[in-house]
């Protein structure tokens, strides 16, 4: 049986792989740097992340990666220790990441490091498959605070559009990826199946759990103030957010591509579909 190594597996999109490769009958060995309180399907090996430590990518056919740090230092010894043990390899890029630029020609940090692994893993031997999702449906619970305090979600860039994507399409297409041919070499562009601007991924939420929530435009030093205040938002990641929005506005209107339909036979998943699965979470059985 395939052994296939999940890399990230308690993470949005990792933990998903995980399960469907469990639920498809294929060995999966995942990591966590808390094995303990991975919470991963029954079956499934839980390793903490070192791919250099003995046993860790035995057998292992084809292996799922994303990227957790905050640099590119670490892709060197991890693409390394793949490519003497896998055959296959596919890598959850970051949405800012611009195909065909050179690390350094990359618009900002979080593309750099992205883009230093992607150029390590396509000049590996490697087959590889690049997976490039848009904004992940998972980030509307940044505004699960606000939604069950009240009916309007305050922050900037209301206006700025977006294809939001379900976690769980992007894992689906990652499967695919792993476990069939026909993949290698493919950079996919993975998007949900509209165009939505943050103020109607609000009203959508709303409608979805049964409440009338509405946006409310801040200004960007309101919006800094405010994540600054907020204990559940890692301080180190405001400027990166904030950063990335700006690039988003200034950029032409996203596209919605076919990708996850055309790899998986299944459309993509709506945000009221997927709100629907999260209404506890944004205070959907409040009133
Ligand atoms: N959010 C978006 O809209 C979006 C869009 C496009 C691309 N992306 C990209 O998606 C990636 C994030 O994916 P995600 O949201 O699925 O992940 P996530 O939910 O943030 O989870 C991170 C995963 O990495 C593991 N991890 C954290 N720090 C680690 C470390 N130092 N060493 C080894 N493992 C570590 C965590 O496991 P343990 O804590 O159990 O160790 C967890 O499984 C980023 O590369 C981001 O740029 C995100």
């Amino acid at each position: 049986m395939s052994t296939y190594l999940v890399f990230g597996a308690t993470g949005n999109v990792g933990r998903r792989v995980a399960e469907r490769l469990a639920w498809s009958g294929a060995a999966v060995r995942a990591t966590s740097r808390n094995p303990e309180a991975a919470k991963l399907p029954h079956g499934v090996e839980v390793i903490t992340p070192d791919l250099t430590a003995p046993g860790a990518l035995d057998d292992v056919e084809g292996a799922f990666l994303m990227w957790p740090f905050h640099s590119g230092d670490p892709a060197r010894p991890i693409v390394d220790a793949l490519k003497r043990r896998v055959r296959r390899v596919v890598f959850m890029t970051g949405g800012g990441t611009l195909p065909g630029l050179a690390p350094d020609e990359q618009p900002n940090p979080v593309a750099r490091w992205h883009a230093t692994v992607e150029r390590l893993i396509e000049q590996s031997g490697m087959e590889w498959t690049v997976l490039s999702p848009s904004t992940f449906m998972a980030n509307t619970l940044w505004w699960s605070t606000q939604t069950k305090a009240g009916d309007s979600v305050r922050g900037a860039f209301g206006s700025l559009a977006m294809t939001p994507v379900h976690e769980d399409d992007i894992a689906a297409v990652a499967v695919h990826a792993l476990i069939e041919p026909g993949h290698a070499t493919h950079r996919y562009t993975l998007t949900g199946p509209e165009v939505l601007t943050q103020a109607e991924q609000v009203r959508l939420i709303g409608q979805a759990i049964g409440r009338p929530l509405h946006w409310q435009e801040l200004t960007l030093e309101q919006e800094r103030a405010r994540l600054l205040a907020d204990p559940g938002f890692p301080d180190d990641f405001i400027g990166e957010l904030l950063d990335g929005y700006a690039t988003m506005a200034a950029a032409p209107r996203p596209e919605v591509t076919s990708a996850v339909p055309d790899i998986t036979g299944t459309p993509a998943t709506t945000l009221s579909a997927w709100a629907a699965e999260h209404a506890a979470d944004f205070g959907g059985d409040q009133r």
